[in-house]
């Protein structure tokens, strides 16, 4: 049975770029659309275009350049935010704008001093006016993770009156709980009327660590889109790591959903990320974790070795990495320490295995980790005889 496809929506040019200190130029932007047009993301939300000149400039050259994803733009629910994304996403064959306004009580009240039914309207005239430009117009419900279902419903079915083909439901503060978002997705799916003429898209923030599991439970209850970013980057505690929704969705074949991703560019496009934005990934990250496919103690190291499922459930091939490490350090075994002696050209028999343990031993309570060089000066150290043992 075909497997039902998940758009992977990246927002690491936009939501992402939001982190404090990992501005990019539009040099370093258009490099990042392009790797994420070849890793096979269905949209790149590429900035918020009325934000700055230099906004609007790297919105309106990734248009230009990118060759399959849609390309989409942030604005506000106001007339000039849409007219000017309108103008930066001409270049793009496949443009979107991506415009909304804030659903639950406390940004109606306090953000926008307004009520309920003046939200609604505004949010219907902007879809509307985005549709005058674009066919394909995205609306977001901000903090809908905190607006009440009844209402949020009502705000979905008006703007898909007025033409929004996808329907963002941002959990913008990363407040929900999964089973309470995917229940507000059941919800939209069953209470609002047209909804299949719409495609729901999960937004999630991570400030309780909840934004990949929210997710994951919206797609289960029928979102189609999950927006997030490389590495997981983004304001405050960052947003759904792209890596981590793609390869959940991989290794759990049954829930029969699948995403166009080549998860075999995750590594390097992470690493890329990474160092163009000056933000370390870091060392347990799921997936592109330099610790991800790494194994020190010794009854894991023992079980890899022997075979590599024992304690993996991800080939590390299927996500860019070249193998898995075993890393020596007090906590290996005789297993591990062969292992990685061979690798450096040294078989070693039973009874000369025995012997470098206990030179390995005193060296690895010395240091926290034993590199190859120091595998060549263990077995110095070991009195036993080199020329029988170096290959
Ligand atoms: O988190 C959020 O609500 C957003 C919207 C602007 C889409 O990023
Ligand atoms: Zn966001």
């Amino acid at each position: 049975m075909s497997k039902d496809k998940v758009q992977i929506f990246d927002t690491t040019l936009r939501d992402g770029e939001q982190v404090p200190g990992c501005k990019l130029d539009t040099k370093q932007k258009l490099v990042i659309a392009e790797r994420l047009d070849n890793l096979g993301v269905d949209v790149i939300e590429a900035g918020f275009p009325i934000s700055s000149p230099g906004d609007f400039k790297s919105v309106s050259e990734i248009a230009g350049i990118v060759k399959n994803a849609t390309v989409c733009g942030l604005t506000r629910s106001v007339k000039k935010d849409i007219e000017v994304a309108a103008e930066a996403l001409k270049p793009a064959r496949k443009p979107r704008i991506h415009t909304g306004i804030g659903t639950s009580d406390s940004h109606i009240k306090f953000k926008f001093k307004s009520d309920k039914d003046r939200i609604l309207e505004r949010a219907v005239d902007a879809v509307a006016y985005a549709k005058t430009f674009v066919e394909d117009v995205e609306f977001y419900a901000e903090d809908a993770g905190r607006t009440d279902n009844e209402y949020l419903a009502r705000v979905c079915e008006a703007v898909i009156k007025a033409g929004a083909t996808v329907l963002n439901i941002p959990d913008t503060t990363g407040y929900c709980l999964p089973e309470e978002y995917g229940a507000k997705m059941k919800y939209l799916k069953e209470n609002v009327t047209g909804i299949d003429k719409a495609i729901l898209s999960c937004h999630c923030h991570n400030d309780l660590g909840l934004a990949t599991a929210n997710s994951i439970a919206g797609v289960i209850n029928g979102a189609r889109q999950i927006e997030c970013t490389i590495n997981g980057i983004g304001e405050r505690a960052g947003n759904t790591s792209l890596e981590e929704v793609v390869m959940i969705l991989r290794q759990h074949p049954y829930l029969n959903l699948d995403t166009n991703i080549n998860s075999k560019l995750l590594l390097d496009t992470s690493q890329m990320v990474s160092h163009k934005m000056g933000m370390p990934v870091q060392p347990n990250k799921a997936i592109v974790g330099a610790n991800a496919f790494a194994h020190s103690s010794g009854i894991h190291q023992d079980g890899v070795i022997k075979k590599r499922e024992t304690y993996e459930i991800i080939n590390p091939e299927d996500v860019g990495v070249t193998e898995s490490s075993i890393v020596l350090t007090a906590r290996s075994g005789r297993a591990a320490l062969a292992y990685r002696a061979k690798k450096v050209g040294y078989e070693l028999t039973k009874v000369q295995l025995d012997k470098v343990y206990q030179t390995f031993l005193q060296f690895a309570d010395r240091q926290k980790e034993i590199k190859d060089e120091d595998i060549h000066v263990i077995i110095e150290n070991s009195n036993i005889n080199l020329e029988v043992l170096y290959k």
